[in-house]
C-alpha cells in the first residue's frame, strides 16, 4: 500500500493529528487532501508529505483520516465509496465525527473496518486525549498498529463505545472549560496584583502540577486537596469561597450539559 495514513480534511483537528502521525510514520507514507487545496498544501509542504484528492487518499491509504465537519460526511463517502468498496487491500476508515456513532458510520459507509475516536485539540503538542472505539471487523493488529502511528499524540484509549459520549463532554470540550479556569484564576491573581502575564503562567504551572500529582500520586483528588488545606489558613478559605459560589455544581453541570448535547 502506497500511504500508511491519508487525511481527508485537514481543518483543526485532521491537520492536527496529520502533524502528530507526522511524527511516527514517514512523511513519504503519509498523504492530504483539503476542499480547499491550499491548505493541503501548506501542511503537506511542511510535513514533507503528498497531497492529493479525496480519491487519492482513499484509494491509497491503510488508514483514512476523515476529518470534515460531521454533516459533510455522508456527501464525502458517497463521493469515495466506489473507491473504497473496489479496494482488495486492507484499510481502516478514521473518522473523528463528533457524536457520529459506528452504526451511523456504517449506514453512511457500509460494512468497512471503521474506527471511531474522539481527540481533543491539545493531540496538537502530544498531551492529548483520544478515546477510541472499533468495529467488530477491525482486527488486533490494525489496532496496535493504529496505536502505533497516534503514539505522539498523547493518551490513546480503546474503550467501549457506550462511553465515547461521555469522555467526549470531558476531554473533548474540556480544554475550553479549562482554558476558563486558567483566566478566572488569572483574573483573581490580577485583582491581587499579580501581572498579566505571571498569572496566566503561574495558573497553568498550577494546574499542570497539580494534574500530574494527581496522576503519578494515584491519591484521590479530595485526598490532595485536605493535604493542602491547613487548620484555619488561607487554603480552606478559599476552598469554602468555590463551594460557596457553586464551582463543584457548575463543573458538573459543564460536564452534563455537553453529554447532553451528544444524545
Ligand atoms: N476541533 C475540535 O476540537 C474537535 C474535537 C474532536 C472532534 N472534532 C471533529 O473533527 C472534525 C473536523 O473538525 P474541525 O474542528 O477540524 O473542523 P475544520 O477546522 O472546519 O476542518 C474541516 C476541514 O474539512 C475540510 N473539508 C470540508 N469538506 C471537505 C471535502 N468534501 N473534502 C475534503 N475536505 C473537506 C475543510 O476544508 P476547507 O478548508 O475548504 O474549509 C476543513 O479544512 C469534525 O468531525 C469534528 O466533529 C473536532
Amino acid at each position: 500500500m502506497k500511504y500508511t495514513a491519508g487525511f481527508i480534511g485537514t481543518g483543526n483537528m485532521g491537520g492536527a493529528l496529520a502533524q502528530c502521525v507526522a511524527k511516527a510514520v514517514n512523511a513519504e507514507k503519509i498523504i492530504l487532501s483539503n476542499r480547499t487545496e491550499e491548505k493541503a498544501k501548506i501542511l503537506s509542504k511542511s510535513i514533507g508529505c503528498d497531497f492529493g484528492t479525496n480519491k487519492d487518499v482513499a484509494k491509497n491509504s491503510e488508514f483514512i483520516f476523515i476529518g470534515v465537519k460531521p454533516n459533510l460526511i455522508p456527501e464525502l463517502a458517497e463521493y469515495i465509496k466506489s473507491d473504497l468498496l473496489e479496494r482488495n487491500d486492507s484499510f481502516v476508515i478514521v473518522s473523528m465525527a463528533a457524536g457520529v456513532s459506528l452504526n451511523d458510520l456504517s449506514n453512511i459507509f457500509g460494512a468497512l473496518p471503521i474506527i471511531r475516536i474522539m481527540p481533543n485539540t491539545p493531540v496538537s503538542i502530544g498531551k492529548g486525549v483520544t478515546v477510541c472505539a472499533a468495529s467488530k471487523n477491525v482486527s488486533n493488529e490494525k489496532i496496535e498498529k493504529f496505536k502505533n502511528i497516534m503514539s505522539f499524540s498523547g493518551k490513546v484509549d480503546f474503550i467501549d463505545e457506550k462511553f465515547i459520549n461521555a469522555s467526549s463532554a470531558l476531554s473533548g470540550c474540556g480544554p475550553a472549560f479549562v482554558y476558563m479556569f486558567i483566566e478566572a484564576l488569572s483574573d483573581g491573581a490580577v485583582e491581587c496584583g499579580l501581572t498579566r502575564k505571571m498569572s496566566i503562567e503561574y495558573a497553568c504551572q498550577t494546574l499542570i502540577g497539580a494534574a500530574s500529582l494527581v496522576l503519578e500520586s494515584g491519591k484521590h483528588p479530595g485526598e490532595l486537596k485536605d493535604a493542602v488545606c491547613s487548620p484555619g489558613g488561607t487554603t480552606i478559605a478559599g476552598v469554602h469561597a468555590l463551594e460557596k459560589n457553586g464551582f463543584r455544581n457548575a463543573a458538573m453541570d459543564c460536564v452534563k450539559a455537553a453529554f447532553d448535547k451528544t444524545l
